[in-house]
């Protein structure tokens, strides 16, 4: 395939490599002429491990030139890859000049090209830049629509300095986010080779995974300093310990936990967390993300109360049928439960609440629960019912606080038109709910 890059930093100059090394006749493009000079020359613009021997190589082969003529590019291939830098402003938001001079000049070029091209983005963009502002400057620009002269494709790059030959080799999985066929079989054709798996999605979803997994990545880093701050306090090896935390594959390094929805509770996650808290409080360790995790789950918790708010304020709806108690399913455990804080919340704002658990029924209840309800929180019991179908027939909001698909197979049978659902558990075959259906952050 003929194919052009444009911008031969860290992730165009690799790409231009391995493209190259792989048999593709390839165009390098940059603004920088000390770059295309060493490329010239045979020499990598990069420090990376492997780059220089390849780099000779395929310059050497003849199937690698570079330019700073972008209509050049653009005209002698087929499929074009933008790798620009797109830093950080000094207020943080995302500098897109490269990209939207490059993107201008991209247009021009293909507009007087006389056959279809294809443009892969794979620079860092902020949700929504491809489809709001790059696509529609390519159109004007073009005097055509998306799909005619030129299709656009997002392709997040996941490779990392200092392995970058190896992870272009090897990547986690390849994103291709866009509707173009004709661009999604020409990287299929580019790419298929690698050994993982290749995965289709809308642009502005792929745009968005390239920062989680990022993030995810800095988390992690972060997560790891912070427990070795405080065992450093504690006289603990932070390396013995997060070795072996690693080492659960069940629950620690793994997708348990990883699913949107709603607070965390129970008798476990909120009293370890402070109490680690306080053991960093006592010993001056400063573990900013740490301490603030309670507070993220309390602004997750608020978020259902304010929806439920703005529901009464703007309709006037009261009548709350809350279903779920516990802090999850196949539970009666309440303690710290965020469907207890939040059904609360709901007394003191005055809605009309009644709650319904299947593993916290009253009158089954005994020991420790019935006690913690009968002297904690008689309050909400009093509102508990037993009869599900009675409870969701008087209600004008539905709050769905637990996933067990019995309970969710009578939510789905006895649901109305006029009645809001408020989802907290990432309902499935949410399409056929005959509802006002609303998610908790989706
Ligand atoms: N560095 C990484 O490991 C990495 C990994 C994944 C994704 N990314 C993303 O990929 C993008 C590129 O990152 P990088 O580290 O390779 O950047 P870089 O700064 O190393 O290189 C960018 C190149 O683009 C060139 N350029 C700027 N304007 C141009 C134009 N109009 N035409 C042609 N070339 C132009 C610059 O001269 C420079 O050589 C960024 O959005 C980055 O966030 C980087």
């Amino acid at each position: 395939m003929r194919i052009s890059i444009f911008g031969l930093g860290y992730v165009g100059a690799v790409s231009l490599a391995c493209l190259g090394r792989d048999g593709h006749e390839v165009i390098g493009v940059d603004i920088d002429p000390t770059k295309l000079e060493l490329i010239r020359s045979g020499r990598s613009p990069i420090i990376e491990a492997g780059m220089p021997e390849l780099m000779a190589n395929v310059v050497a082969s003849g199937r690698i030139i570079v330019t700073d003529d972008v209509a050049e590019a653009i005209n002698q291939t087929d499929i074009s890859f933008v790798c620009v830098g797109t830093p950080s402003q000094t207020n943080g938001d995302q500098d897109q000049r490269a990209v939207l001079r490059l993107t201008e000049q991209l247009g021009k070029a293909i507009a007087s090209k006389g056959t279809p091209h294809t443009i892969v983005f794979r620079s860092t963009l902020i949700p929504g830049t491809v489809e709001k502002t790059l696509i529609p400057m390519l159109e004007q620009i073009t005097d055509s629509t998306q799909g005619e002269h030129f299709d656009v494709c997002f392709q997040p790059e996941f490779l990392r300095e200092g392995s970058s030959i190896k992870d272009y080799d090897q990547p986690p999985f390849t994103i291709i986010g866009g509707s173009s066929e004709r661009a999604f079989s020409q990287l299929q054709a580019l790419f298929d080779h690698l050994p993982c798996e290749f995965h289709r999605t809308d642009i502005a979803t792929a745009e968005t995974l390239k920062y989680f997994c990022n993030i995810f990545h800095a988390v992690k880093i972060t997560f790891a300093n912070e427990v070795a701050r405080l065992c450093e306090a504690l006289s603990v090896d932070p390396h013995q310990v997060m070795a072996l935390l690693c080492q659960d594959r069940q629950l620690n390094i793994s997708p348990a936990y990883m699913k949107p929805g709603y607070a965390f509770g129970g008798s476990c996650l909120p009293k370890d967390l402070r109490a680690m808290q306080f053991q960093a409080k006592q010993r001056d360790v400063i573990i900013p993300m740490l301490s603030h995790v309670l507070h993220s789950n309390e602004v997750h918790l608020n978020r259902a109360l304010d929806k439920i708010r703005d529901w009464r304020n703007d309709h006037g709806l009261r009548r709350v049928a809350q279903v779920g108690l516990s802090f999850k399913s196949g539970t009666d455990d309440l303690r710290e439960s965020p469907l207890v804080e939040l059904a609360e919340q709901l007394i003191g704002k005055g809605m009309e609440l009644e709650i319904f658990d299947p593993e916290v029924n009253l009158s089954n209840l005994i020991g420790a629960n019935k006690r913690f309800i009968e002297e904690s929180i008689p309050h909400i019991g009093r509102l508990m019912r037993n009869d599900l179908g009675a409870m969701l027939a008087n209600a004008d909001i539905v709050i769905v606080g637990l996933g067990d698909k019995e309970l969710l197979d009578i939510v789905r049978q006895q649901i109305r038109p006029d009645q809001i659902l408020l989802d907290l558990v990432n309902m499935p075959d949410r399409g056929q709910l005959n509802c006002n259906y609303h998610g908790l952050a989706w």
